[in-house]
């Protein structure tokens, strides 16, 4: 009698692990880098979710963003962000630059230091403080210092077996699109994957992402991978992205934030399997209570940790029956006995409530100016003088470093000093801002590091500069108005 083997024929992954330069990554997924989000506590957390599926496969952990400059400078609390556990494997930062001399020096320090597996670099950055440098999505534009930044980086980290990976949107904003040129240098200069967000610098959260414009460049580049991002929120999402584009990869951003086990979904979609988690509010509790203990030790301070938690709060909450006075409550958390407390009156037996609970979360916003270096869209390439000095012109000689927290946390970071123009690209109109530092390259800066959000403004008036109202009261990536760590 023939022998029946009855148990069910393993799936078949949707996708072969993805590959960046030497790392073999088994489920092609990356956890978008997240300023104030995407420390080692979170990665902690979704990597811990990967790992609970069946299948087992984890995913790339993105570092949240630092500043070369701060790294080569060795400020205290950068050398800690780019800190990853002990079984953190591979581990992986991401850096913000303007300038390839010190991206070569953050890259070399980085590699030399065996301080990573994994480099990202950033030019997707819309916060205006930075495009206002030229910096983040605003960079690629000029293609010959995308291409600087680009082959220092990869010239430091090749000999080292560290791949380097590019992240960018799609360009300005729609008049004014790069994603394609800069993908093909990318490729070119021997980056390992290049990351596609698909919406402009003019955009920033707003509207949805572009999945054809991911498409396209999976077109255009044909030798690495390219990766997806935009508007992810569940791992039907992601596997239609990966359906519709082609893409290698997935990049996940505000899709888990409070939902650090949509790793565990995506692990399981890619692994061909249907199983997803729907927590119940007990386990969504204590999974927050875990994230918050996590903070704590990365941390090393309670209170601090408990006030990083609060942000989280209403993302896990989210569709859950929590009455206002809790939620609230937990949004002032300074304890974590005073978080257990507060938690313990949650009904832990409250089931997943489904469609409430899921779709889009964090940061959306509206369309924004987009505030640049005077003269910046003139020409794609810089003048040669300018070029020499790797990006950066100060007229005034007085140059402002942007620092981690500048960028990351909202604290106040390159400013308007005194008059000048800036461009709106988004309405073609000259914005309000007044640089004329217009293309101060924050890398060059004589300064140690920018201001922080309180002292931004006394700083400034101290020493004559002007700090424009977005450096006063916007906070950057991640913390809401009134939420910075530091008061911004
Ligand atoms: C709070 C927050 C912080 C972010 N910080 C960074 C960052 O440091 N570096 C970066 O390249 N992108 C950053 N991004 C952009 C994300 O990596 C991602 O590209 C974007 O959120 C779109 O993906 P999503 O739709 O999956 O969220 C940030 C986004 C958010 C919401």
């Amino acid at each position: 009698m023939p022998v029946v083997d009855l148990a069910p024929a393993p799936a078949a992954p949707v996708l072969p692990a993805l590959r960046i330069g030497p790392l073999e990554i088994a489920s092609p997924v990356v956890l978008a880098p997240m300023a104030g989000i995407t420390n080692r506590a979170f990665r902690r957390l979704c990597r811990e979710s990967s790992a609970s599926t069946a299948s087992g496969r984890s995913a790339l952990y993105v570092n949240e963003m630092v500043t070369s400059r701060a790294l080569v400078e060795r400020h205290p609390e950068t050398l800690r962000l780019i800190e990853h556990d002990p079984g953190e494997s591979p581990r992986s930062v991401q850096l913000y630059s303007v300038d390839p001399v010190t991206t070569a020096a953050a890259v070399r320090m980085l590699v030399t230091e065996d301080r990573t597996d994994h480099i990202d670099l950033n030019f997707g950055c819309p916060v205006p403080k930075v495009t206002r440098k030229g910096g983040g999505g605003a960079l690629p534009w000029k293609r010959d210092l995308f291409r600087s930044i680009v082959g220092a980086a990869v010239r430091e980290a090749s000999p080292y077996g560290v791949p380097v990976t590019v992240k960018m949107r799609m360009g300005i904003d729609t008049d004014h699109l790069t994603c394609a040129d800069a993908g093909r240098s990318a490729e070119e200069l021997g980056a390992a994957a290049v990351a596609l967000h698909g919406r402009t610098v003019a955009q920033a959260y707003s509207g949805t992402a572009d999945w054809d414009a991911i498409a396209a460049l999976k077109e255009a580049v044909r030798t690495i991978p390219v990766l997806g991002n935009g508007d992810i929120w569940s791992a039907e999402d992601a596997l239609e992205m990966v359906r519709r584009t082609g893409c290698n990869g997935v990049v996940v951003g505000r899709g888990c934030l409070g939902r650090p086990w949509l790793f565990a979904d995506l692990a399981a979609a890619f692994a061909g399997s249907p199983e997803r988690v729907s927590p119940s509010l007990g386990q969504v509790a204590a999974t927050l209570r875990r994230h918050a203990v996590y903070l704590v030790e990365f941390y090393e301070d309670e209170l601090r940790g408990c006030r990083d938690i609060r942000k989280h709060i209403a993302w896990y909450l989210k569709g859950f029956p929590a009455g206002s006075t809790v939620r609230n409550q937990l949004a002032l958390v300074d304890s974590l006995a005073a978080l257990d407390e507060l938690l313990a009156q949650l009904d832990w037996s409250a089931p997943w409530p489904g469609e409430p609970a899921e779709g889009s979360r964090g940061r959306a916003g509206s369309p924004r100016r987009v505030v640049l270096p005077e003269g910046w869209l003139d020409t794609r390439d810089l003048t040669p003088a300018r070029a020499a000095r790797g990006g950066g012109r100060s007229r005034t000689g007085r140059q402002r470093g942007l620092s981690h927290a500048a960028y990351g946390r909202g604290e106040a970071g390159p400013l308007c000093m005194g008059r000048g123009r800036g461009l709106s690209v988004a309405s073609g109109r000259v914005a309000s801002c007044r640089p004329t530092e217009q293309w101060a390259s924050g890398e060059q800066a004589g300064r140690p590091s920018g201001p922080r959000c309180s002292s931004a403004v006394r700083r400034s008036s101290g020493s004559g500069w002007r700090p424009t109202t977005t450096a006063r009261r916007s906070c950057g990536w991640g913390s809401p108005r009134g939420t910075c760590p530091r008061g911004g």
